[in-house]
């Protein structure tokens, strides 16, 4: 944690700077009658469904100027009911304004509880989670190492903060140390470091080796940040992923995690340091600038972790699918990149990816033909996704189909 303290005291120090001025901002929960959110219509408040909404329903001054504002007197638990949720389907504003339901404190424990991480924070996307961190922590001027086959939405952050940036060849840790050798030489005072990678990627399939980029990134002084969308849920004791199989959450910046993958729920989130997230909350545009997702939806992630974490006999499934379905196209003669879940069948050019995924997709399987830009010049591929709950017979069928329609 050695080389995180000069980054920590530019938080600090921009964070002491807004408290300074009175300008310093921490996520409330709503209190008081609402003239504050952009629920113009009172539909997010359920007026349509509930008339007593229309009168305030249960949100008076007396019963919500407490700080113990609960779920259900809050103006934002209502509505849905004719639905069959118990909370609001409209986020109704920011987090930092009326949007900041009590259920949002709950899911965040209840996410540190799983990855035994200081703090999270919850983002309406993992796009926006990835450019919306990347962008608020690193600033023009710093160094910043990223794997070439990074997700768009980290090229997307890269783009916007604008730092001197090194594409290392994908998990080439001899390329990536040249890159960190170099710079770590030559750093300009009060520049930082940064390394960015995936842990199970997303178009190939494979791990990036992250204990040896740890390692890397610790000899020469860079944070590094590490997106988990694909592994979130499937990797690890309980499902937290790779960084926690591995032991080096504390060896991380920070990680990204999807819900919109294996946890099958819609938004995301960045675990981390206290300290980040009081910088994110008081930074981050991509949190701060838009609405809140549903609390309808924190409900659903309150659902799921339980589930998500007890679900070893899913994981189990998942990687025993996995291995037979690599097996099963390496006997009928189909390279296959890496061994996970995700298996990429590359085939060349982009005529020759689709003519292989119409054939199968006559079949009755949904199988997307993937070309540039989401992945590399002449790599157009299969990207076929297996699941927990595909059966054994299903695959092996696949295996041939695939071959078969490879071989025209
Ligand atoms: C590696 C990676 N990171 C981030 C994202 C974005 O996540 P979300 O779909 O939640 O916006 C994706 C989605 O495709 C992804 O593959």
């Amino acid at each position: 944690m050695t080389q995180q303290k000069s980054l920590f005291a530019r938080w600090t120090e921009a964070l002491d700077g807004l408290k300074s001025q009175g300008r310093f901002r921490s996520l409330k929960p709503p209190r008081g009658l609402d003239f504050t959110s952009n629920d113009y219509l009172g539909y997010g408040n359920g007026r349509l469904a509930n008339p007593e909404c229309q009168r305030g329903g249960g949100d008076s001054p007396t019963a919500s100027n407490g700080e113990s504002v609960s779920a259900s007197t809050h103006a934002n638990a209502t509505p849905s009911l004719a639905l069959g949720v118990r909370h609001s389907t409209s986020g109704i504003a920011s987090r930092l304004l009326r949007g900041h339901h009590p259920i949002w404190d709950a899911v965040e424990s209840a996410l540190c509880d799983w990855h035994n991480a200081e703090s999270c924070l919850v983002m309406n996307s993992g796009f926006t989670a990835n450019e919306g961190l990347i962008s608020t922590v690193i600033e023009p001027g710093d160094w910043v190492a990223s794997d070439e086959l990074n997700h768009a939405c980290i090229a997307e952050g890269l783009r916007i903060c604008r730092p001197r940036k090194f594409s290392f060849q994908h998990n080439n840790l001899a390329h990536l140390e040249e890159g960190l050798r170099k710079e770590a030489a030559q750093r300009p005072a009060g520049r930082e470091m940064f390394v960015i990678t995936e842990s199970l990627f997303s178009m190939d399939g494979d791990r990036s080796p992250l204990a040896a980029i740890v390692e890397l990134a610790e000899q020469y002084g860079a944070h590094l940040i590490v997106d988990e969308a694909h592994s979130t849920g499937c990797f690890g004791r309980g499902g937290s992923g790779i960084v926690d199989e591995l032991g080096l959450r504390s060896r991380v910046l920070a990680t990204v995690h999807t819900g919109g993958k294996a946890l099958g729920v819609s938004g995301a989130y960045i675990c981390g340091s206290a300290l980040l997230r009081d910088y994110l909350v008081n930074k981050c545009r991509h949190l701060i600038f838009t609405t809140a997702l549903p609390p309808a939806i924190g409900e659903w992630w309150l659902d799921m972790l339980p589930k998500v974490r007890a679900d070893d006999a899913g994981r189990d499934a998942l990687r025993t699918n996995a291995t037979r379905f690599h097996a099963m196209l390496a006997e009928r003669g189909v390279p296959t990149i890496g061994d996970s879940y995700i298996v990429p069948v590359v085939l060349g050019d982009d005529v020759n990816a689709v003519r292989v995924a119409t054939a199968l997709q006559e079949r009755g399987y949904d199988i997307r033909a993937i070309r540039p830009p989401s992945v590399p010049q002449g790599t157009a591929r299969l990207r076929i996704s297996i699941h927990a709950d595909h059966e054994p017979a299903l695959l092996d069928q696949l295996a041939d189909h695939v071959a078969e329609a490879i071989r025209g």
